[in-house]
């Protein structure tokens, strides 16, 4: 499963501030733009997308009409995440012939999972699309952009290669830091281990965007987790639709769980706190759970998805576990870590879905407290087996049921936050804030905290003493730098 968390901001190249920094090999010929939707997999498949189109040439901009090469990574997840990328192509169509009446050319590309699941479809209906790229493909973005240039026709590629694009890209590198100051480094990184996903719960287009599970093999991401590390990430967080479900090959030949690579990776000395997302509850393994008890760097954070709270719902769903199951399976984890901090997603209006049976999903969120959720309107994705169950529920039903919803999971949160007032937390500081002499970094439970402090700071991990709380941020003074 994918974690959403809305439009991103833009990945920078040429990165101002606290963005990766990018050395060009080749001379600067050309410009990109691009822009993230959806999970945190399409943030780091853009990090990635934008040290391969820098090893080519191409340098950054913040500005689509600055582009000779623009690039959507989309998601595909809900209807609305799709409609965000046709308003946006009809923006750019715009911009297109605007630069063409300067005798400039621009090349839009739609990569992503919407370009997996829609493929040819998208240039039918945005004709000014020029190449369609599916996840796996990436490494071919330059040479379909030049494609297109060329024959002045759309590209589209969304097969599923066999050889995995991970070895088709360069290897990762953030480059050196423009202005000397380490600090300046990102001290959080994502690394992605799995892709796919085989569960095909009956409501998610996952399965057929990202296709069959793939775990990447044990040597290659601790090679990778090292150059992060080395150039000043702090924190990695393993990403996977269904991260649990690693399996990728170790050196010894074996496949090897999560837990055993999280073990690995632990041992990176100035690697300092690990997490990952997102898991099903069913591949929760024994190890996985002793490791949120034996792992020191393991955040004592979980995001567990449990989408709905009745049993039949569930079925529905081909979630192939019930409400009990879950509520056992928080309890087994917390028996062994009690501070543990939970999230979750939970799916409203659910075809068939009784008020009853939206009354069970709002009593596991009560039985478990949460300090974070995401909540999501049931949305029907063309081509999974429930957007074809005849009783869909009315969008006034579920734009109420989900206000009810949010209503508890935001008292859950604020509650939760509050009760870290007058506590002394470690916070990884890892950007600098809106307000004045500013940082912002992260609790251990990976709650914002906005404290005072000098921007050498950046990338540590500090003492910070809360004084103050909200529902989604909390504010405290340093203690001890
Ligand atoms: N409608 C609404 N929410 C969905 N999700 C996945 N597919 C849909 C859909 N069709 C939610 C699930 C998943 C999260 C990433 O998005 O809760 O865990
Ligand atoms: Fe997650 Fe189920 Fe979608 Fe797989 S099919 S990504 S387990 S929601």
């Amino acid at each position: 499963m994918t974690k959403l968390i809305g439009t991103m901001p833009d990945v920078a190249v040429d990165a101002p501030a606290d963005g990766p920094v990018i050395a060009h090999p080749k001379p600067l010929l050309r410009r990109v733009y691009l822009k993230t939707f959806g999970c945190q997999m399409n943030v780091y498949d853009s990090e990635r997308m934008s040290e391969m189109l820098s090893a080519e040439g191409y340098a950054n901009t913040a500005d689509p009409a600055d582009a000779d090469l623009v690039i959507l990574n989309t998601c595909h997840i809900r209807e609305k995440a799709v409609e965000k990328v046709y308003s946006d192509l009809g923006r750019l169509r715009d911009l297109k012939i605007e630069r063409q009446a300067q005798g400039r050319e621009t090349i839009i590309a739609v990569a992503g999972c919407v370009a997996q699941a829609e493929g040819a479809e998208i240039a039918r209906r945005a004709p000014a699309v020029d190449v369609v790229i599916g996840p796996q493909s990436y490494h071919r973005l330059p040479e379909l952009a030049d494609k297109a240039r060329q024959q002045g026709r759309a590209q589209i590629e969304t097969s599923f290669p066999e050889d995995e694009k991970f070895n088709q890209l360069p290897v990762r590198t953030l480059g050196p830091a423009s202005d000397g100051q380490a600090a300046r480094r990102p001290a959080s990184a994502f690394l992605t281990v799995q892709e796919g996903c085989d569960k095909f719960c009956t409501f998610c287009v996952v399965p057929y965007t990202r296709g069959a599970e793939y775990s990447r093999p044990v040597e290659k991401l601790v090679d990778e987790a090292h150059r992060l590390v080395d150039e000043g990430v702090r924190e990695i967080t393993l990403l996977g639709q269904n991260v649990n479900a690693y399996h990728g090959e170790g050196p010894d030949g074996s496949h090897w769980t999560l837990a055993r690579l999280m073990h690995a990776l632990a041992d990176i000395p100035a690697l300092e706190r690990l997490r990952y997302m997102t898991s099903h509850p069913r591949d929760i393994g024994d190890d996985l759970i002793a490791a949120h008890r034996d792992c020191s760097k393991l955040m004592p954070f979980l995001h567990l998805p449990f989408q709905a709270g009745s049993d039949r719902i569930l079925a529905a769903m081909n979630r192939k576990h019930t409400a009990r199951d879950y509520l056992a399976l928080i309890e087994r984890i917390r028996a062994v870590r009690p501070d543990l901090a939970l999230s979750t997603d939970v799916i409203v209006g659910f075809p068939g879905e009784t008020e009853a049976e939206f009354d069970a999903t709002l009593a596991v969120i009560r039985q478990i407290g949460f300090a974070q959720a995401y909540s999501f309107k049931y949305s029907p994705r063309p081509g999974t087996p429930a957007a074809t169950i005849g009783e869909q529920i009315p969008d006034v039903v579920k734009t109420e049921r989900l206000a009810r919803l949010q209503a508890l999971l935001d008292e859950q949160q604020t509650a939760f936050n509050a009760a870290s007032i007058g506590q002394t937390i470690p916070v990884l500081f890892e950007r600098i804030g809106r307000g004045d002499g500013q940082l912002v970094g992260r609790t251990p439970h990976l709650q914002l905290v906005h404290a005072e402090a000098t921007p050498l700071l950046l990338g540590r991990i500090i003492s910070v003493e809360i004084r103050g709380s909200g529902q989604t941020s909390l504010r405290g003074v340093i203690k001890a730098a």
